[in-house]
């Protein structure tokens, strides 16, 4: 059982209770045992910390961090099983924690696909084994993500599959999409949908515009995206199961998603932070460097400040990394061969801060609530939220010192981030799960 811990005089922020000020927090057994503003002389503890054994009690002085409840990601791409050349159960959570994130979802496009219950069950004992964050399994809605056969969704739900994607790629059958929604309602579940329609992304590289003209690169146009979207929530109107629009990257999805809502769909939907923050001018800095290539692609500004809007408006419930690394080597290919994806986890909250709240664009409670509480509710999962009796999972983050991404430091495998190089603010400082450190700069 972990040590007990205190944290003194913390900037805390909990979108949940509406808590938002100093704050120390006690934790005892992994859970949280006491929120006050200051817990000096109260609930057993000394006036001073130094009078406390550093055997029973671990005091971490907090003034002037930002404390907030552990940030949940449901859209990490671990690579396990089968890809530990791109990620590990180890790299993988170490990157997480080191991003601030207590929670994971990670996705099942790996090798062999999640698709059998056997393979969720070794994923999770994996996990009990090597991971240092929180690690939930989703699994496939496909056999071998290849868009013909359903999954055993039943059987996959109580191996312990919490969620079903064939993400990397879309469902292109829209009665097999059906069916799995259908089969998601009955079974309480959320269908995850990466939404694309391939006969337009074919085998384009980035945004379809001006940049990929320039460039000579093969676009992918927004109607590919958006198609796939209306369609996927006319699906979970007429089904009623639980549709959660996954990356979207266009201002014409954000408008089928206000559509679909104000339908009364079943659907939520996630944007990623660097389709926030990033858009497709990254690549004529980058030029042919694959470093800007993922899937959906960076697009252009007006798609980026519709997205951020509608984060600000909450109709976009959640942001998620789609943490994708990738090896050096594969990245290292031409524009075209190179795989889809950015390494997220250690970047995520950094560059949000800077570039969303910092500027005034989001408030800070606005986008602590997009990391915890909403993936939390989502997926059905405890904590999010900084409230006695909950799991004490917390994140530490430095708002005032600058710093300059580099990849080479990051604990994820995937070194591939186009912000390399960017100075930011919003570093995570300290990491705990159940009450235990699982994470500290420097
Ligand atoms: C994802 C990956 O690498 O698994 N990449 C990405 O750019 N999002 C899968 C995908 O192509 O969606």
């Amino acid at each position: 059982m972990s040590k007990a811990l205190w944290i003194r005089q913390a900037y805390a922020i909990d979108p949940q209770s509406g808590r938002e000020g100093t704050t120390d927090i006690l934790v005892e057994k992994g859970v949280i045992a006491a929120i006050d503003g200051d817990l000096s002389g109260k609930r057993g503890l000394p006036e001073d910390p130094k009078a406390l054994s550093p055997l029973k009690v671990q005091v971490v002085e907090a003034e002037g961090l930002l404390l907030t409840p552990g940030l949940i990601d449901l859209h990490v791409h671990l690579r396990v099983p089968g890809q530990v050349h791109k990620e590990t159960m180890e790299t993988g959570t170490r990157a997480a924690a080191a991003g601030g994130f207590t929670q994971i979802l990670t996705l099942p496009n790996t090798q062999p696909v999640i698709d059998r219950p056997e393979l969720v069950e070794e994923v999770l004992s994996l996990a009990k084994e090597k991971a240092v964050v929180r690690v939930h399994v989703a699994a496939s809605v496909t056999l071998g993500q290849r868009g013909e056969t359903l999954a055993p969704l039943g059987r996959l739900s109580r191996a312990g599959a919490l969620a079903f994607t064939d993400d990397g790629r879309p469902v292109r059958d829209p009665f097999l999409m059906a069916m799995a929604l259908t089969y998601a309602r009955h079974l309480g579940k959320v269908i995850l949908s990466h939404s694309e329609e391939p006969a337009f992304s074919r085998d384009g590289v980035c945004h379809q515009g001006k940049v990929a003209l320039r460039l000579g690169l093969k676009g992918i146009p927004s109607l590919a995206e958006s198609l796939g979207v209306m369609r996927d929530i006319q699906l979970a109107l007429a089904t009623g199961g639980r549709l959660h629009l996954m990356h979207l990257s266009t201002k014409e999805s954000v408008e089928a998603l206000r559509w679909g809502k104000a339908m009364g769909a079943p659907i939520t939907a996630e944007v990623t932070p660097h389709h926030l923050a990033l858009t497709t001018e990254e690549l004529e800095r980058w030029r042919y460097d694959p470093c800007t290539k993922v899937n959906p692609p960076l697009r252009e500004e007006e798609d980026r400040q519709a997205l951020v809007e509608a984060l600000r408006e909450g109709l976009i419930d959640i942001i998620a990394t789609d943490h994708a690394p990738h090896s050096r080597e594969e990245k290292s290919l031409s524009y075209e061969e190179a795989p889809f994806g950015i390494s997220g986890l250690e970047t995520a909250f950094p560059l949000l801060y800077e570039t969303l709240v910092r500027p005034g664009h989001l408030k800070l409670t606005d986008l602590v609530r997009r990391l915890t509480v909403e993936p939390a509710r989502l997926l059905g999962l405890p904590g999010g939220k900084l409230l006695e009796g909950e799991p004490a999972d917390l994140s530490l983050f430095d708002l005032h010192t600058p710093f300059v991404v580099d990849p080479e430091t990051f604990q994820s495998k995937g070194k591939n981030t186009p912000l390399k190089g960017r100075e930011l603010r919003g570093r995570c400082v300290g990491t705990f799960v159940a009450g235990k450190e699982v994470w500290r700069l420097g």
